[in-house]
C-alpha cells in the first residue's frame, strides 16, 4: 500500500495535489511519501517483534538526508556500503552503533572512518579483508565487532544482476569454508565475531530461497557455536521484493517474512538484523515527467518525456518494469494509445517502455512513474549534462525540496581547466 492515490480526478502524494508541486518545481522530479516510508519500516518493526531485532534501511536504495532522518528518527538502524553512505547515515543523526557496513571492497580508509565514528558490526566478505581489517582496528587500538557474511549457495530467482547468494557470485566466502574462516577470525587480533551476515539478492518475490539460505545459516551458528563461537546476531540482509505492477501476484509481506524467520531462526536467541532498502523506499516514490512531443514513428507512436535513463535507469539497466500512469485521472473505461516511451537522451536504450497502453496524451501533460523510490534517484546521472532531478518530500499536506535542481553554471563551475589552457576556445 503507497499514498499516491487519485483525489478529485488528480493524483496526489499524501494530501498534495503532484500537480502543484510540478507546477513550483518543474519537471523531471521525485516525490517521496513520508507515510509510505514509515508505514513500510513499521511492518518490519512489526513483522520481527518476535524477537530482538534491528530494521538497518539499505542506504543504497535512497540516500537522501531527508529519508535517512525521518526513518532514523523512527528508530531504523542503516545498512552502508561505503565511506559516503556511513558519512550520510551519522549526517541524518544515526548513531554508529545502529550503522552495519556491508560490501566486498571496504578500503582501509572506510574501515578507519568507520571505526573511528562508531559502528555497529563489519560484515566481513574475504579472508583478505578480514586481514586488513584486523591491521586497521589494531592500529588505531580499537577492537572491530565483524560478522562474516556467508554465500549460502542459493538461487534467489530474481534478475540475474541483482542475485548474490550463488556460489558464482562475487558476495561472502562460500558456507562449506565458515568453519575455517570464523577460526581465522578469532586468531586475529583486533577483532570481535558478533555474528553471521547473509544476503542473496533483491527483488525477491518468494519467501522459499530466503528460506533456504536462513536454514543453512541456522545450522552453521550452531556449528560455530559448538566451536566456541558467541554468534549472538544474525544479519539476514534485505531483498524482499514489491510488486510493481498491480495486475500480478503481489510478493509476500512483510508479516509474512517475520514468521518465517521466527520459524527458521527464532530457537537461536539471536538478535536479528535484516537490511531492507526496496520494501520500504520502492513504493513510497514517484517520478514525476513531462510529455515533451508524441512522434508517430512508421509503426509506432513515440511518447517522448522530458525524463531519461539518466534519472531513472532500471528500465534500460535490467529491463524493469514501472506503471506510468498520468497525474490527472482518466475516465473509467477510457480508450487507451500504445507508446514506446522513451527519453531525451541519444541512445535507443533510453526506452522506459516499449508498446505500453496509456490514456491518450498529448505534449505538456504530466504522467508518473510509479515504484520508483528505491534505486531511482540514486542511481541517476549527469549523462548529457542533464542536471540531477530534484528530490521532494511530503508529509500530510507539507511538501519540502529535499534536494534542489543544480543549474548547469553549477554543474560546469566543477570541472577546471588548466592554465595551460587559458585563453578562449
Ligand atoms: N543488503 C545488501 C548487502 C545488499 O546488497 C542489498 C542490495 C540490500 C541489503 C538491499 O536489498 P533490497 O531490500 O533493496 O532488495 N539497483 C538494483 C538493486 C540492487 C540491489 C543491491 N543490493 C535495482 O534497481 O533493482
Amino acid at each position: 500500500m503507497d499514498h499516491f492515490l487519485y483525489r478529485d480526478g488528480r493524483l496526489h502524494a499524501e494530501d498534495v495535489p503532484l500537480e502543484a508541486i510540478a507546477a513550483e518545481v518543474g519537471t523531471p522530479f521525485y516525490c517521496y511519501s513520508a507515510a509510505t516510508l514509515l508505514r513500510h519500516y513499521r511492518l518490519f518493526d512489526e513483522a520481527l517483534s518476535g524477537m530482538p531485532h534491528l530494521v538497518c534501511f539499505a542506504v543504497k536504495s535512497n540516500s537522501n538526508q531527508a529519508i535517512l532522518r525521518l526513518l532514523g528518527q523512527a528508530g531504523a538502524g542503516m545498512d552502508v556500503v561505503s565511506g559516503g553512505e556511513y558519512a550520510r547515515a551519522r549526517a541524518a543523526g544515526v548513531s554508529g552503533d545502529r550503522i552495519v557496513f556491508s560490501g566486498v571492497g571496504k578500503t582501509r580508509g572506510e574501515m578507519r572512518t568507520a571505526l573511528e565514528g562508531g559502528i555497529r558490526q563489519f560484515n566481513v566478505e574475504s579472508e583478505p579483508e578480514m586481514r586488513a581489517l584486523s591491521e586497521v582496528a589494531v592500529s588505531l587500538g580499537v577492537t572491530a565487532p565483524i560478522a562474516v557474511r556467508v554465500n549460502p549457495d542459493v538461487d534467489a530467482k530474481t534478475h540475474a544482476k541483482i542475485a548474490t547468494g550463488k556460489s558464482e557470485n562475487k558476495f561472502g566466502i562460500p558456507i562449506s569454508r565458515a568453519k575455517e574462516v570464523y577460526a581465522l577470525a578469532a586468531s586475529l587480533p583486533g577483532l570481535e565475531v558478533v555474528g553471521i551476515d547473509v544476503h542473496i539478492g533483491s527483488q525477491l518475490t518468494d519467501l522459499e530461497p530466503f528460506r533456504l539460505a536462513y536454514r543453512k545459516v541456522a545450522a552453521l551458528t550452531e556449528e560455530l557455536r559448538a566451536a566456541g563461537h558467541d554468534i549472538r546476531r544474525l544479519d539476514l540482509g534485505g531483498g524482499l521484493g514489491i510488486p510493481y505492477t498491480r495486475s500480478n501476484a503481489a510478493p509476500p509481506l512483510p508479516l509474512d517474512y517475520g514468521a518465517m524467520v521466527q520459524e527458521e531462526v527464532g530457537h537461536l536467541g539471536c538478535e536479528v538484523e535484516i537490511e531492507p532498502g526496496r520494501l520500504i523506499s520502492g513504493n513510497a516514490g514517484v517520478l514525476v515527467s513531462e510529455v515533451i512531443y508524441v512522434k508517430e514513428g512508421e509503426d509506432r507512436t513515440f511518447l517522448i518525456l522530458d525524463a531519461a535513463m539518466n534519472d531513472l535507469v532500471r528500465p534500460s539497466m535490467y529491463d524493469a518494469h514501472h506503471d506510468i500512469v498520468p497525474l490527472a485521472e482518466p475516465a473509467p473505461a477510457s480508450e487507451q494509445a500504445r507508446y514506446d516511451v522513451v527519453g531525451p537522451v541519444c541512445e535507443t536504450g533510453d526506452t522506459f517502455a516499449r508498446g505500453r497502453d496509456l490514456a491518450p496524451c498529448a505534449p505538456g501533460d504530466l504522467v508518473a512513474f510509479r515504484s520508483a523510490g528505491a534505486y531511482g534517484a540514486v542511481m541517476a546521472s549527469e549523462y548529457n549534462t542533464r542536471p540531477l532531478i530534484p528530490e521532494v518530500l511530503v508529509q500530510g499536506s507539507d511538501w519540502a525540496v529535499i534536494r534542489r535542481r543544480p543549474s548547469f553554471e553549477e554543474i560546469i563551475a566543477r570541472d577546471a581547466v588548466p592554465a595551460w589552457l587559458d585563453g578562449d576556445a
